[in-house]
């Protein structure tokens, strides 16, 4: 990830059933108690081993801080969980480099799956992506060789991407090949947005934003309508956020 720059959450992001916040130091200890659970192997969604020692539970959130500050293999992690719990019940990542382009990945325990966790979190991650950081275009990539893709592709699905093809790729070093199922949802025509405060709650700007986004992303599918892409907020907005927003 080439990011730089410090980037942070103003305040938590919520629908008023999911929550998304900053990883904490309380984290290890779920994680650590996640990494005792053989069904992890299963259908990995945390990249730690089984049983995983505390050292490798702390250094992932370790990991996972650093990617706020543009380093490390994470991109930008945000711990899903449920107010008033705050427990960590599922990670989901933003991947970002210079270009206007994210990638999102997620993953969820397995005692809490089925509940719409995943979907609701890819939609708030989705709509700050767009709006606060100025994101044209948003990816999640899955696998296609691997039937515990399928529940992620409800997922990308539920949150309104749009399946875009299979992507191949091959890591050089190794030979090794991969196929994804790309999923990809285009950022809305959408007025600049304002800092949060009182009267505009942040949550409700990017909850709205989103449902505009949904809709639009038809349109611009169809017809790749550089109008729909151009009501994008423009890569100046996500350096302002980047700039603006302490750690
Ligand atoms: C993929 C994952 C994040 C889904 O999390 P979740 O919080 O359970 O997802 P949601 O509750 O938002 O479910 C969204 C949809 O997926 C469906 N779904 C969930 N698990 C499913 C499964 N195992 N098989 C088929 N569909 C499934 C849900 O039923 C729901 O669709 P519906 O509302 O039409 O019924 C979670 O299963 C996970 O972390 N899996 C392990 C990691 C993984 O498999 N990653 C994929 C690698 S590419």
């Amino acid at each position: 990830m080439g990011r730089s720059p410090v980037t942070t959450l103003a305040m938590p992001l919520t629908d008023g059933e999911v929550l998304l916040r900053l990883p904490c130091d309380s984290d290890i200890d779920r994680i650590y108690a996640y990494g005792q659970d053989p069904q992890i192997e299963e259908a990995p969604w945390l990249p730690i081993p089984v049983p995983c020692p505390r050292d490798v539970a702390s250094r992932l959130v370790e990991e996972f801080h650093q990617g706020w500050h543009g380093h490390g293999r994470f991109g930008l992690t945000f711990v899903i969980t449920t107010p008033p719990a705050a427990d960590l019940f599922g990670v989901v990542h933003l991947f970002c480099d210079d270009s206007d382009v994210g990638e999102i990945d997620y993953g969820v325990a397995p005692q809490h799956r089925r509940r719409g966790l995943a979907t609701r979190a890819v939609k708030l991650v989705s709509a700050w992506a767009f709006v606060q950081l100025g994101f044209g275009r948003l990816e999640i990539c899955i696998t296609a060789r691997d039937i515990h893709g399928l529940a992620s592709q409800r997922v990308a699905e539920k949150a309104g991407f749009v399946y875009e093809g299979i992507r191949r790729s091959r890591v050089l070093a190794t030979g090794a090949e991969f196929e994804d199922r790309l999923y990809a949802l285009v950022a809305p025509s959408v007025p600049e947005a304002g800092p949060p405060n009182a009267a505009s709650p942040y949550v409700v700007a990017t909850c709205d934003c989103y449902r505009s986004c949904v809709r639009n992303q038809a349109t611009y599918s169809a017809s790749a309508d550089s109008s729909v892409k151009a009501g994008a907020k423009p890569s100046s907005a996500r350096a302002r956020v980047r700039s603006s927003a302490a750690c």
